[in-house]
Parts: structure tokens; sequence; C-alpha cells
């Protein structure tokens, strides 16, 4: 009944994101809306040491801001011989001043450092944290990691970011070129989410 559900607020304006958590909250008692939604809000600067620090950081401005129930997710690639880089960095991990990054130079980037890495040292890893923060001030976390390994070479056309240098060595594919249905079945992200729904079942 949408009258005793409760409001579930996401800070972030990826509406591929707010689709994702609706899609796995189905059936709980939430009503899932973006932060956008509630109105106009200043971007939140993602400037945390760790994963964990930005969901936790976004997701308690947000609560201030909106007093509701609200989820934040961090998330990106740690490789093994990078110790652990490009991490919280990912997203801008070939930028330059004065110049934004994209995925192409991220990966160009990623590929030139791992070019003499051998393959059993290509070990790498996504992690997703999700902060879930609660009106009053407790703040829940659910982490999903998936491990895989750097290919030498782009593979695949779905996805986007690492995706077509992550290779999932039990299916012998990338992210990229296994496509959403998969991903989103063995995802750091959809680790994470499934951890969100736990926590949110037992609120
Ligand atoms: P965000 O936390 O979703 O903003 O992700 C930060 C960055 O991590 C992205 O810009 C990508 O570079 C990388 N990343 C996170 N998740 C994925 C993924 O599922 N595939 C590929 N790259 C990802």
């Amino acid at each position: 009944m949408p009258g005793t559900r409760r409001l579930l607020v996401v800070a972030s304006r990826n509406p591929h994101k707010v689709e994702e958590i609706r899609a796995i909250l189905e059936g709980l008692p939430f009503q899932v809306a973006s932060v956008t939604e509630l109105g106009e809000f200043p971007e939140v600067v993602e400037d945390g040491k760790s994963f964990a620090e930005n969901a936790r950081k976004k997701a308690v401005q947000t609560m201030t801001w909106v007093r509701e129930l609200v989820v934040a997710d961090d998330s990106g690639l740690e490789v093994d011989a990078l110790d652990g880089a490009p991490g919280v960095h990912s997203a801008r991990f070939a930028a330059e001043p004065g110049m934004p990054s994209s995925d192409a130079a991220n990966n160009a980037k990623l590929l030139r450092l791992m070019a003499d890495v051998p393959p059993e040292r290509r070990g790498a890893q996504f992690r997703c944290v999700i902060a879930l923060a609660v009106p009053g001030g407790e703040v829940h976390f659910s982490e999903g990691i998936c491990r895989g390994q750097i290919a030498y070479e782009p593979q695949g056309a779905h996805g986007f970011g690492y995706d077509p240098l992550f290779i999932v060595p039990e299916l012998g594919m990338t992210f990229a070129q296994l496509g959403p249905e998969v991903k989103n079945r063995i995802s750091h992200r959809a680790r994470a989410l499934a951890g969100l729904k736990q926590l949110l079942g037992q609120l």
C-alpha cells in the first residue's frame, strides 16, 4: 500500500542507479526517490580517503537536507599490482590540471601502468560501499566486492568505466563482454545492494 511505504532517498543524480535500487527493493515497503526530485541541493564533494568515507559523507549530508532515510554509494576499481589504485580516484584517474578525465583516458592509463605486469599479478577488484543514513544519526554500511583480472587490451562493448578491462576469471570474459544481465547479478554493486536490502528489511 503506497500510503504505508517509507520514503527512501537516493543521493545520486544518476537515474540508472535510482532505477537499480528501485528494482532491487521491489516488495519492500519503501518508496524510492532521487534527491533531485526533492529539491535543488549542492553537489557533495567526494574528497574522502575511502569509499566508505565518501558514501557516508554523501548520505549524511543529504539526510540533513531532506530529513528522510538516505542511501548513497561510492565505488571504484582496486588493482593489486598498483597497491589498490585507482581506488577512490577511479573516475578521474587520468585527469590532468585543466583537463577532465574520460573512460578511454582512464583505461589507457591503466593499460600503460600494467603493460609489464605478468598474468599472475594482474588481480583486481571492484568495490562498492553503500551508506544508509537514518534521520537521528545512525549510519549503516553494506559492501560488495567482485574479484577479477586486468586484461591486456579492451574487450567488449557494454557497460562503462573499466568494464572492457575487467575480466571475470570464472567466465573468461570482461564485464563489457558479459553485458548488463550477467554483470548486474555478480557485480560489486549488486552485492552491496543485496546487503542494503537486508539492512532495510531489519529497520
Ligand atoms: P561511482 O561510484 O559509480 O561514481 O564510480 C566511480 C568510478 O569507478 C566510475 O567513474 C568508474 O570509473 C569506476 N567504476 C565503478 N563501478 C564500475 C563498474 O561497474 N564498471 C566500470 N567502472 C566502474
